[in-house]
């Protein structure tokens, strides 16, 4: 399929990587590319083992949702635009493969807010996060008020969203809103290798982690022990479990099939 605002790559075996480009704006995401994203997230198929997300160029992620494309909207307009982030986002969030948000520069406002929809974040040592909404008098609209509290906490969430303070990698590192922080020049080496141990691993097994972490999160403990409970259960009826183990036994590598 072909986008205007999507590069796609098939770097290693399994990996996709998905580069959102828009030059002239930072790689702000008008609604197009909001479209391009669902369109791309509905049609990745199962040779897409793990997926990758980073901006293209130098400098930045993604600036923001498209402020010249929000600045004449209506209400009804705002609800429908943030809407459409809101549902692609979500997809993301709970496709079946873990998804890595390679950040490359500038995380702001919607950029921000796409990488939170990602299962991790690194990022470059030029990487700048923040939620700058209201200094243009709206709010996150892409879930980051949803996000980033669970994330980083409500107390830093907060202070984040009502100053707008951009903040650099060493402290998102620090607030645990990225897991490490590279090199500009080896951030994308770091997120293949970091994909190829996931893709080393058994696809079924990875997903099941994937639903109870993300779904036992908005559970009780014991819902969420019990949701954790019937996935472990369900590995068992996989073929992936018996290799695994017996390549365990056998003292050998395991090849998983996904089934
Ligand atoms: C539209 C944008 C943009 C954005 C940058 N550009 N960010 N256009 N929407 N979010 C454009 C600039 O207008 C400029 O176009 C070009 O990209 C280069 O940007 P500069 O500002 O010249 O670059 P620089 O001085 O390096 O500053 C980079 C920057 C700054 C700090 C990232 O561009 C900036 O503050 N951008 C806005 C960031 C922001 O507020 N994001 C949140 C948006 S609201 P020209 O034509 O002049 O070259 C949001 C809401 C999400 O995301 C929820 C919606 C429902």
């Amino acid at each position: 399929m072909d986008y205007q605002f999507l590069k796609v790559e098939q770097p290693q075996e399994g990996v996709t990587l998905l580069k959102i480009s828009a030059p002239k704006s930072l790689n702000a995401l008008n609604s197009t590319i909001l479209k391009e994203l669902d369109a791309f997230i509905d049609n990745i198929g199962s040779g897409t083992r793990v997926l990758i997300i980073t901006g293209d160029g130098e400098k930045s992620f993604v600036a923001g949702a498209d402020i010249s494309e929000m600045a004449n909207l209506n209400e009804q307009e705002g609800y429908a635009f943030g809407r459409l982030g809101d549902k692609v986002f979500r997809k993301i969030e709970t496709l079946p493969i873990p998804v890595i948000a390679a950040v490359n520069g500038f995380a702001l406002g919607g950029g921000c807010e796409l990488a939170m929809a990602c299962d991790i974040r690194i990022c470059s040592d030029n990487a700048k996060f923040g939620q700058p909404e209201v200094g243009l008098g709206i709010t996150p609209g892409f879930s980051g008020t949803v996000r980033l509290p669970r994330l980083v906490g409500q107390g830093m969430a907060k202070e984040m969203i009502y100053t707008g303070r951009v903040i650099r990698a060493d402290e998102a590192l620090r607030i645990g809103l990225v897991n490490a922080v590279y090199p500009r020049e080896e951030l994308l080496e770091k997120a293949l290798e970091m994909a190829a141990k996931m893709v080393a691993n058994a696809p079924l097994a990875i997903c099941a982690c994937k639903e109870s972490i993300n779904r036992g999160c908005d559970l009780t403990m014991d819902e969420a022990i019990e949701l954790e409970n019937k996935l472990f259960a369900g590995c068992f009826a996989t073929a992936d479990q018996k290799e695994g183990m017996a390549a365990f036994l056998g003292k050998r590598k395991a090849a998983f099939t996904g089934k």
